[in-house]
């Protein structure tokens, strides 16, 4: 099973991968994006420097580049074991950032996430819904994402939104702004529930 955390900056996805990674045991894979393999790490190196100035486009096909080889090297294999894969970012992040933050499009943006993954999708992507003005208090403005300002996060949490209701059934919004362990719950629920699904299959 391959589930998928999402949400802007600050939201307590990389919390909630750490937590569901270690309440699911030894079946579990837990990934980050960008990076997860040798080669992708290097990419988000430059993916998140704000002082390289990257123009949108380079920047989708950098992410897609990264996104492509951690899926061969890593996320494939982990799915063929019958590992449950909990990926911290996938494809949606880069429709919501590249997609509608960063004006390159929804079809264009999905259809470069297609081909770098082979059509990989997620059987469940939760996303974290925080209001951006919290979340920005809990990030240190940092990489090149993180600097883009408030209004940048906005139109992400505005796109995560626009993409979780036009594919409900993927997609699970949850109240990021609860307790840590409230929201914990939450997602080892959904994912169980998922999970006996995609067992029945
Ligand atoms: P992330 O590792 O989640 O940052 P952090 O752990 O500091 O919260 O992701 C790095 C940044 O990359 C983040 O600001 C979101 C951005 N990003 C995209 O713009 N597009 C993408 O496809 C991905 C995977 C991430």
């Amino acid at each position: 099973m391959f589930v998928s955390l999402e949400g802007i900056d600050g939201c307590g996805k990389t919390t909630q991968a750490g937590l569901l990674a270690d309440a699911l045991g030894d079946v579990a894979l837990r990934v980050r994006e960008p990076g997860g393999a040798l080669a992708a790490e290097r990419m988000r190196e430059i993916l998140i420097d704000p002082d390289l100035p990257l123009d949108p486009l380079a920047e989708l096909m950098l992410f897609c580049s990264a996104r492509a080889q951690v899926v061969a090297e890593v996320i494939r294999p982990a799915l063929d074991e019958g590992k449950v894969v909990v990926c911290d970012r996938f494809s949606d992040s880069t429709v919501a950032y590249q997609g509608i933050a960063r004006g390159l499009g929804v079809d264009q943006t999905r259809q470069a996430c297609e081909i770098a993954t082979g059509g990989l999708w997620p059987d469940l992507t939760l996303y974290l819904e925080i209001d951006p003005e919290i979340a920005g208090t809990r990030t240190d403005g940092g990489d090149r994402f993180e600097g883009e300002g408030l209004e940048f996060q906005r139109s992400v949490a505005d796109g995560y939104r626009l993409l979780a209701d036009s594919e409900p059934d993927r997609i699970h919004v949850l109240d990021g702004s609860r307790p840590q362990d409230e929201v914990a719950a939450d997602v080892l629920a959904e994912v169980e529930e998922v999970r006996r699904q995609v067992a029945e299959r």
